[in-house]
């Protein structure tokens, strides 16, 4: 399984939290930045995740941003890209068992580092349980495939 991780200014900490995390976890992982000395846009990080992890180069990505809304809402503009803005463990768990989502975002300016922590835990190791989940992501899925243009290949 590999990870890519990324984050803009607002969550430098968490990402290294995270990054720390998987290193335990003996999770194979890219970090893509930002460097971050300077206010740089979430837009520049979220959507090479995305792309890349969309074309398979990545099995997950993880993004951090000041609340993780403005990662969230870019990585989901990319076909194939089911991104999760979670800050509790319940829904850690439900979005990998119901959505298959393959992108978590969450905010460093809504929840500590520890919890953070503990949602990419079990994000990372819970399961999709595909049966009646399967056929709701194929109706994203389908619909992406007929109205959603990709030109990343
Ligand atoms: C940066 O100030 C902030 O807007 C960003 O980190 C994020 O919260 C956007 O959604």
């Amino acid at each position: 399984m590999k990870v890519l991780i990324a984050s803009d200014h607002g969550g430098v900490n968490i990402r290294k939290e995270i990054m720390s995390l998987m290193e335990e976890m003996k999770i194979m992982y890219e970090d893509l930045g930002c460097e971050c000395s300077n206010s740089v846009d979430y837009p520049d990080y979220a959507i090479p995740v995305a792309e890349k992890v969309a074309n398979g180069e990545a099995d997950f990505g993880i993004l951090i941003c000041g609340t993780g809304i403005g990662m969230s809402i870019a990585a989901n503009k990319v076909k194939g890209i089911r991104c999760a803005l979670v800050h509790d463990v319940f829904s850690a768990i439900a979005t990998r068992e119901h959505n298959d989502s393959n992108i978590l975002a969450m905010g460093e300016r809504v929840i500590g580092p520890g919890l953070a922590r503990e949602i990419a835990k079990v994000w990372l190791t819970t399961q999709f349980l595909g049966n009646r989940h399967e056929k709701r992501i194929q109706k994203i899925t389908q619909y992406e495939e007929e109205y959603c243009y990709q030109n990343w290949n």
